[in-house]
């Protein structure tokens, strides 16, 4: 299990790249077994989550090529419909294979993904969308076996706006016979970046980025090259540790809509923040006002992935916060760790009051998951002292060359094997 050194209190100034999104990339890559042609895509970010893709992928018979950040997945050999549950495990967000494979070989067999570090995540409405599309879905000893012989294309209505679910119907709609519509769909730019790859395919999507999508079955799909989005998630990342540390920074290669609501409170709490096309500069001296209250809502409200690395934020503002996390039931771990870095935070059920000290100090701490872990880094970077982050396998699932990005900007960072 690896673990951060960090040497807390040191400003940032420079320039930080962001990676291709991850969470733009997963779906692509499930994607890429509805064609036997091949498919590239550039600029894929070595994270974990990435690679066990990757590895489902070559379980169903695809042939993978990987360059430092390319892809290249030829799916002419694919032959396998069953999704390895070691895999799912890992990866929860293989549910959205599902879609793809059935749209490929008619029929599809997963394990249950079931709960994680941050809630239960139920797959209900995955699976309601796929039967609408005519899938007879069988579960039995923790699997999923779905069958359909001939996918047609239904009107669904989505109970809540669910990414995954609007990403699974989408794959499993673009060759299905007639006219797919999804209502109260997920409006994530994540999902525009899935309706461009899949029409560059020859597919025939419309209305990504609303809650209504479109979708024309077509026959067949051809092979693509594609470069996904910028990680805005990475890129609010970035941007919130330069806040709490106070310093200058560039973030390159991200469109300053898809982080709005993050740009929105920063400018609230005193951070200036200047925009030119793909560029966002940020200005801060670190000492912030608080904001009174966060909520996290599906986009283009307050992102849930960049909740917990904004309440670290809450903590050395001056004032009192009040964060509602509206997505997940427990995305609140990271709290217990912050307090032992001297934290004010109550935590009730999916709301935190954060009152603001003057600084954190050092200590060692254990990441609970993703977003949790980029969370602690933040606050040892801000912090006075040093630190030790354990339990990296979480930030490695998300973030590519952590350490080497935060170095570049002047973090006194560096990762121990033990
Ligand atoms: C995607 O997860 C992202 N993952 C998550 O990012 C992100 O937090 C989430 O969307 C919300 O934006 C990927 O894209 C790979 P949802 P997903 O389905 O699709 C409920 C990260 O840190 N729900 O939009 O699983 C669910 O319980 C990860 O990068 C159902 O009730 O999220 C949750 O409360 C974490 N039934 C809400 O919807 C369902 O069938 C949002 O879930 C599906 C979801």
């Amino acid at each position: 299990m690896d673990k951060f050194m960090i040497e807390g209190g040191r400003k940032l100034f420079g320039k930080v790249e962001v990676q291709s999104a991850k969470n733009a990339v997963l779906p692509l890559l499930a994607a890429s077994v509805l064609t036997d042609e091949q498919v590239k895509i550039r600029g894929v970010p070595a994270i974990s989550d990435v690679e066990n893709m990757l590895k489902i992928l070559s379980e169903l018979g695809c042939k993978i090529k990987r360059t430092k950040d390319c892809a290249i997945i030829d799916g002419k050999n694919a032959v396998s419909h069953e999704i390895p549950a070691r895999l799912t495990k890992e990866l929860r967000s293989s549910v959205f294979m599902l879609g793809s494979v059935l749209s490929r070989f008619q029929k599809a067999k997963i394990s249950y993904p079931g709960g994680c570090d941050i809630g239960l995540r139920p797959i209900d409405l995955h699976l309601s969308g796929l039967k609408r599309l005519g899938v007879q879905i069988v579960e039995e000893n923790g699997y999923i076996i779905c069958v359909a012989e001939n996918l047609t294309g239904a009107d669904i209505l989505l109970d809540f706006p669910s990414v995954g679910a609007t990403e699974n119907i989408i794959l499993a709609a673009v060759k299905a016979k007639g006219v797919t519509v999804i209502r109260n769909a997920a409006k994530e730019p994540e999902i525009v970046d899935l309706q461009n790859f899949l029409n560059a395919m020859g597919a025939k999507v419309a209305g990504a980025g609303s809650s209504t999508i479109v979708i024309e079955g077509v026959k067949k799909l051809h092979g693509v090259e594609y470069t996904p989005i910028g990680d805005r998630i990475e890129a609010g990342t970035f941007l919130i540790a330069a806040a709490v540390c106070g310093g200058e920074i560039e973030v390159e290669g991200i469109s300053s809509e898809n982080i709005a609501a993050l740009l929105h409170k920063l400018r609230e709490n005193g951070c200036k923040i200047h925009i030119k096309n793909d560029k966002i500069y940020l200005g801060s001296d670190g000492n912030l006002k608080s904001v009174d209250l966060v909520e996290t809502t599906p986009f283009p409200g307050f992102p849930t992935d960049l909740q917990a690395q904004y309440s670290t934020l809450c903590c050395t503002a001056s004032g009192t916060t009040l964060v509602v996390e509206n997505l997940f039931e427990t995305r609140f771990k990271f709290a217990a760790e912050l307090k032992r870095m001297g934290a004010d935070i109550s935590v009730r059920d999916r709301t935190a009051v954060i009152r603001g000290v003057k600084k954190l100090h050092g200590a060692c701490v254990t990441a609970g998951d993703l977003r949790g872990g980029a969370a602690l880094v933040i606050a040892a970077l801000g912090a006075e002292g040093e630190s030790s982050v354990y339990d990296l396998s979480y930030v490695d699932r998300g973030y590519a060359d952590f350490e080497y990005k935060l170095r570049k900007i002047g973090a006194n960072i560096k990762r121990i094997h033990i």
